[in-house]
């Protein structure tokens, strides 16, 4: 059986958050369809409300705190990301946008991601469309072709049965198909092979 990492990010403010739900329920389904690849998944899941104060202070400072730059080092080690946010004022909110901002601009490079969000009316579904993917096209990523919106309305009796439920399961079997096609991701460290004083005297 293969072994691979699941990072699953969540931007929700409240406690509880429908945001986090929505994220723990994309791991499932993500952790259940891996097992059909015979590949067993590590799954952990960060509330980025827990590092708000330390975002703030990285795009201020240029340096994160230690539990961030733990955080960080996870996400880009991670072999797939799963990243909701809430929806606010039509597109990601400022918390979520503010991981990316600080995160390495080459850590999702080829790494599958499956992208969800959170809102108050389905009429802002589209926001993952014109906002969260492009954001991660641009970052190198490669997102799954289903992205997962959950309204205020689909968390009803019915949430674990119907429409929501069968995107769920849908995306999460898109991603573990990419992590199926991919090899473990490695993370190259720049101080593994830095470049000589002599070289850098000459400028080159
Ligand atoms: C400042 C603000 C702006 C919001 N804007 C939108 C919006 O444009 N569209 C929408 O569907 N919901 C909007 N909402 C509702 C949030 O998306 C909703 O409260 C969120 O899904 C709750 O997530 P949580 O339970 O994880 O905190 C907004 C909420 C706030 C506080």
């Amino acid at each position: 059986m293969k072994q691979r990492n699941l990072v699953a990010i969540s931007a929700g403010l409240s406690q509880p958050s429908s945001t986090r739900l929505l994220a723990d329920r994309l791991a499932a389904a993500t952790h259940r369809a891996a097992e059909q690849h015979d590949t067993r998944l590590d799954v952990a899941v960060i509330e980025l409300r827990d590092h708000a104060h330390d975002l703030m202070n990285h795009l201020l400072t240029g340096f994160p705190s230690a539990g961030l730059r733990q955080t960080l080092d996870r996400v880009a080690a991670a072999d797939a990301l799963i990243a909701v946010t809430p929806i606010f004022n039509a597109s990601y909110s400022g918390l979520f946008k503010s991981f990316f901002d600080v995160l390495d601009d080459t850590a999702l490079t080829d790494k599958p991601v499956l992208v969800g969000a959170t809102g108050g009316t389905a009429r802002h579904s589209l926001a993952l469309e014109h906002a969260l993917r492009p954001m991660f096209v641009y970052l190198h990523a490669v997102v799954v072709p289903t992205s997962v919106f959950a309204a205020s309305e689909d968390w009803g009796t019915d949430s674990v049965q119907g429409g929501l439920a069968n995107r769920i399961n849908r995306a999460g079997a898109e991603l573990a198909r990419q992590l199926d096609l991919r090899e473990p991701a490695t993370v190259t460290d720049p101080y593994d092979s830095p470049t000589p004083f002599e070289r850098l005297l000459a400028g080159d």
